[in-house]
């Protein structure tokens, strides 16, 4: 799949945001947001519930309409030239927008003929192995995990082969092993030349997965950075000692006996690993 001429602008940062605002009637949510995200990277916006994230997001997809500010994305205008911004992006959003009537395939092969490309079937094969699920690919996309719907809609974000991707909280509600093989995901787009941005509330998806990271935060972007310039902003790490409670656990075994070989089997038993200790943390 190649990308169309008219929306490969190749040159400059892929994504420009200056000065960005939007409320909702009083509620100021974004208050002069900048930031610039280079081609090919991964841009996290980190913050917590209700920071703006998914406002953001809905303003660089055309979908929302700024208040002031001006957004760039692939060189193009978000208010001016908003269909050239379409052609360029795609998005995953927070609610994953799988049809779970359809196979995973069927999904995929609707998307491929919404945008009126050639094999459909064909594009559909080839992101189902990449995003390993030809095996589950002609059942109906209801009886998918939370990962596998999550790796389907990223699959169908990815039909065309927009140069830029948004994903809002692509990992959102699933288990450590789905979000890791989401991670996977993400980072081989990103390893093929797709500029990503993607919001998340996860520090260690943020830690895991982004070239930059920038921190929205009362509407505006207080820190961006490396991982590394990130934490350079807080004094070196101390090791302190702490007391360790007793839990129960520790209790009852110090009440029934602590003596390590009780039953006379030549071994340590249980109880023995149950002292009040003093551990360490860094
Ligand atoms: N259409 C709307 N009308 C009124 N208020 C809205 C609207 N959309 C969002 N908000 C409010 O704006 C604030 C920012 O919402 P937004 O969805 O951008 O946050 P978020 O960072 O994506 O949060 P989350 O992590 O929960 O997804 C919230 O207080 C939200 O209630
Ligand atoms: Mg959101």
């Amino acid at each position: 799949m190649s990308i169309p001429a008219t929306t490969n602008q190749g040159q400059g940062p892929a994504i420009q945001v200056q000065g960005l605002e939007k409320s909702y009637q009083q509620l100021r949510v974004l208050r002069g947001v900048n930031f610039e995200v280079a081609r090919g990277s991964i841009f996290a916006l980190l913050g917590s519930n209700g920071a703006g994230k998914t406002t953001a997001v809905k303003i660089l997809s055309t979908l929302l309409r700024a208040d002031a500010g001006t957004a760039r994305v692939n060189g193009f205008d978000v208010a001016t030239q908003a269909a050239d911004v379409r052609e360029s992006i795609s998005l995953a959003g927070q609610f994953a927008a799988v049809d779970e009537i359809l196979s995973g395939r069927e999904n995929l092969v609707l998307v491929a003929r919404l945008r009126h490309l050639k094999n459909p079937g064909a594009i559909a094969d080839d992101l189902l192995r990449r995003f390993s699920l030809t095996e589950a690919g002609t059942r109906k996309a209801a009886t998918y995990s939370g990962g596998m719907r999550r790796r389907l809609d990223i699959a169908m974000s990815l039909i065309g082969s927009p140069p830029i991707i948004f994903l809002d909280e692509p990992t959102a509600g699933l288990d450590p092993q789905a979000r890791v093989e989401v991670w996977q995901a993400v980072k081989e787009l990103a390893e093929g030349g797709t500029t990503v941005l993607l919001t998340t509330q996860y520090l260690d998806e943020a830690e895991q997965l982004a070239d930059r990271i920038a921190i929205l935060h009362q509407g505006r972007i207080i820190v961006n950075g490396t991982l590394a310039e990130l934490k350079q902003l807080l004094p070196p790490a101390k090791v302190e000692y702490v007391e360790k409670q007793p839990s129960l656990e520790d209790v009852f075994f110090a009440v029934v006996g602590d003596t390590g070989d009780q039953d006379g089997d030549g071994d340590a038993d249980k109880g023995s690993r149950h002292r009040l200790t003093k551990s360490t943390k860094s």
